[in-house]
């Protein structure tokens, strides 16, 4: 497939390539092939040949291709209480809403109908790789897996351990650390196996809940697993004072360095929230070659402050972005973009120097900073990297100012699902035109 038209696609933190005109080619395995700019000496014989093929795909005027996003951090099982509860502490949340919703994916026709809905809402909205927290079931995450598979999603996928039962209701724990062990490895095998059979881009993840969550042996055991199958890992690290305290009562360090004794911290690692990580934290992530998924709507609920991206960034720390599904509300990475910007114009605003960032740096973080966390060739529109495409109408291209630095602003600012006509995971059409209109 060759695609016609306008194109932005990050070149670094700070800055946005816009080409207005360029054709970009997707090869038969889902990549970017190449990027043919206008004035470029095969520009017409390729679209021509891709005409006559009828595999030329123009993007209509005032209609823009983008990479698709990597959402760092989404707990599936609790997308049906999205904007539940937000009022309550972390804690009270957890025990009283999220661990019983959790626990009812024990059935599996409730996991299938709200995961079917789940994947299908966040490819609707630009989301083409998602790095998930499923529940403490196999069978059930092994449901969100086969979803992915069929709808076309890159998914990194963790059966949830949690097995300190001083931390953990009766009715939704691992009963033990072996049963916590022992399941995370038959997940590991169970998923390895359907990827292979599906041909799809799935992996296990390394899921410790968080460190209050588990006893040490399953923390311990984890760090194990993670090295013997090679595989990511993912849990949340410092996401709120009451975690970082809890983490000096138990172990007397901080609740990074508890992570990293276990094993825990590697560049394979993604760590959520990470709003209270101090500068030592910090060097250590960077040390480790952990990423921070940045989940700006949940940090204003349960994070007791806003997490400086510019500063992790300037530290060399990689960051992406997360939902956070449903300790923020929203399942869309522009709705979070936009609360990324503004929470840091208040961090500024409050003696933070240094901390706001603009819409260039947080579209890197949802494209380039997410997929470098994961190591995927994806996030960029360029030659060598996966065809994860979104195409958005710009809605107010009528009436407001058409410069490109404008458009890309507007488009950040005013994207919903509505403007977001189709979507490709490595060069396939996961969602059509009219999917998100009603049509
Ligand atoms: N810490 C442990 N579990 C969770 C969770 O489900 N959501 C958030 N935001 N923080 C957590
Ligand atoms: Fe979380």
């Amino acid at each position: 497939m060759v695609f016609e038209g306008a194109v932005f696609s990050a070149a670094s933190f700070d800055k946005a390539d816009f080409s207005p005109k360029v054709l970009t080619c997707i090869d038969q395995s889902g990549m970017i092939d190449r990027v043919i700019s206008v004035d470029e000496p095969d520009f017409k014989s390729v679209k021509q040949t891709a005409a006559n093929h009828n595999i030329l795909h123009p993007i209509p005027n005032g209609s823009y291709l983008l990479p698709g996003f990597t959402d760092l951090h989404v707990h599936a099982p609790q997308w049906p209480q999205a904007g539940l509860a937000l009022d309550r502490p972390l804690n009270e949340w957890l025990q009283t809403y999220t661990f019983p919703l959790e626990a009812k994916y024990e059935n599996l026709d409730f996991a299938r109908k709200t995961y079917k809905s789940l994947v299908h809402e966040l490819l609707a909205n630009g989301t083409t790789s998602v790095l998930y927290f499923g529940s403490t079931h196999v069978d059930a995450n092994l449901i969100l897996a086969k979803i992915c598979a069929e709808s076309g999603q890159r998914a990194f996928i963790g059966k949830v351990a949690m097995d300190n039962p001083d931390q953990t209701p009766d009715f939704y724990r691992d009963s033990s650390s072996k049963e916590a062990l022992e399941q995370t490895e038959v997940f590991i095998q169970q998923l390895q196996q359907l990827q292979k059979k599906t041909s799809s881009e799935l992996v296990p993840v390394i899921t410790p809940r968080f460190v209050p969550s588990c006893t040490d042996e399953t923390l311990q055991g984890l760090g194990k697993l993670a090295r013997k199958y090679n595989l990511p890992i993912q849990s949340h690290c410092s996401e709120s004072i009451w975690e970082d305290h809890y983490a000096i009562d138990r172990f007397h360090q901080r609740d990074a360095e508890v992570l990293d004794k276990f094993g825990l911290l590697t560049n394979k690692s993604v760590m959520a929230h990470g709003t209270q990580l101090q500068n030592s934290d910090l060097d250590l992530f960077k040390q480790r070659n952990t990423a921070i998924a940045h989940c700006p709507i949940s940090n204003v609920y349960f994070g007791d402050s806003v997490l400086s991206t510019k500063h992790a960034h300037n530290k060399g720390v990689e960051v992406g972005m997360g939902t956070d599904l449903s300790g923020g509300y929203s399942p869309s990475i522009y709705r979070n973009m936009q609360q990324a910007i503004m929470s840091s114009q208040m961090l500024q605003d409050s003696g933070v120097k240094n901390s706001r960032i603009s819409a260039v740096n947080a579209f890197y973080l949802a494209t380039v900073g997410g997929a470098n966390a994961l190591s995927i060739p994806t996030g960029k529109i360029r030659a060598g990297y996966k065809a994860d495409l979104q195409i958005v109408n710009d809605q107010y291209s009528n009436i407001m100012s058409n410069n490109a630095n404008d458009i890309f602003e507007r488009l950040i600012y005013h994207t919903t699902k509505n403007q977001i006509n189709e979507v490709y995971v490595s060069g396939k059409q996961v969602i059509n035109q009219g999917d998100n209109n009603g049509k």
